[in-house]
């Protein structure tokens, strides 16, 4: 089964404003309720990886999970104007816009732009360890700064109305987790912080590429469930090394609140995505499939390329789909290959789609 994408329904007359954005305060009551249970499964924010037709894939393949932008820093926004980053399609929601910047006033500009173009939550980025990041003073270089973070989360929420969240690291360099970590949510917590996705590993600012701070650090989930018990009230979603969705059950079942996945529902989308609404969320009904996903893309393609887009640009997002199933390196060579020649459409997708199903045909005669 496939979940039907449409626009999004909207509009109570009750409104409150709060600074220059309005929103009605039904939309934003349920819109809270909402996003937390979202929260309980969500795509993390990966640069160049989580774009909106990625996130128009994975939106395909589960209609409740919880989808993150790609990071888009509060100096591009505000200084630089480049409001075209903001760009999403109304069929993402639940999305929310990640910011990265460490200027109270220029993330709480920021965070008003994000909640005027309509997004679901704005977080803020404490966890990403790269040079260019941190010479601007944000990232998870912030881990040694909490009153900074809370001073911004603070500068957010004031100015707009929806609900700002932080994804952190457990510490940095030599800090020790076991104390930094409970600092750190109690200080953004007193701020009004009220969720947070923690990645299970510190990251060393020095010597460590962004790529390998993902996976050297080691993970200790354990402190994050004692997080929980600390903070009953808070929000916390687990991140790192999370690679199936019975995984993500057991951090549910064992307390926590979400559960953020991020190469895994890249690499993977099917497995982590298409049956997340039935195993995460408790609803009934056929779990999505790779191959309706596929089929969906089809007319989006075909609208991106009618407005001047390229077909890799999509497909680059779905070399992913079969994994682990018969026919995948095929059809990851057939997208990869052909999605950049002169003429390339979305026939090529439909081509690689029968040659994925005559695979699964061949694959059940020879058993
Ligand atoms: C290509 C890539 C880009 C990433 N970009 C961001 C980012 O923009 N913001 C962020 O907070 N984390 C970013 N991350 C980190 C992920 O959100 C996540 O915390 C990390 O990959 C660990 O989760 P995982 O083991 O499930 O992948 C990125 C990760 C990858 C692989």
């Amino acid at each position: 089964m496939l979940h039907q994408l449409g626009e999004q329904g909207q509009k109570a007359p009750k409104s409150r404003e709060v600074g220059q954005v309005t929103m009605s305060e039904e939309r934003a009551r349920q819109g809270g309720a909402n996003i937390r249970r979202a929260a309980r499964l969500s795509v993390a924010p990966m640069m160049d990886w989580t774009d909106r037709h990625c996130r128009y894939l994975h939106r395909l393949m589960s209609r409740r999970v919880l989808l993150y932008t790609e990071m888009v820093t509060a100096p591009a926004l505000v200084r630089g104007g480049a409001v075209h980053l903001l760009e999403y399609g109304p069929e993402e929601h639940p999305v929310a816009l990640q910011l990265g910047g460490s200027d109270p006033e220029e993330l709480a500009q920021a965070a008003r732009l994000g909640a005027e173009a309509g997004y679901d939550e704005i977080n803020l980025n404490v966890g990403c360890p790269s040079d260019r990041v941190q010479s601007g003073t944000f990232g998870a270089v912030l881990m040694k700064d909490p009153g900074l973070v809370a001073e911004c989360c603070a500068a957010m929420i004031e100015v707009q109305p929806v609900e700002v969240t932080v994804k952190c690291r457990i510490g940095v360099d030599e800090q020790d987790p076991e104390t930094v970590l409970p600092e750190f949510l109690s200080r953004v917590g007193a701020a009004g912080v009220e969720r947070f996705a923690i990645h299970a590993r510190k990251a060393w600012l020095q010597g460590l590429s962004p790529k390998e701070n993902r996976d050297i650090p080691p993970l200790d989930y354990d402190l994050v469930l004692r997080m929980k018990a600390l903070f009953p009230g808070l929000h916390l979603s687990v991140n790192g090394g999370i690679g199936s969705l019975e995984q993500a059950r057991g951090f549910l079942e064992a307390g926590l609140d979400g559960v953020m996945v991020g190469r895994a529902a890249y690499h993977q989308p099917a497995d982590i995505l298409c049956a997340a609404d039935r195993v995460i969320f408790g609803e009934d009904g056929p779990d999505s499939t790779a191959e309706d996903a596929v089929r969906a893309m089809l007319p989006y393609i075909a609208r991106h390329m009618d407005s001047g887009g390229r077909l890799h640009q999509v497909t680059r997002h779905m070399l992913g789909l079969f994994a682990g199933r018969p026919g995948a390196r095929a059809w990851r060579r057939f997208l990869s290959e052909g999605a950049s020649r002169p003429g390339a459409g979305p026939e090529l997708v439909e081509e690689a789609l029968a040659q994925i199903e005559t695979a699964v045909t061949d694959a059940r005669v020879r058993v």
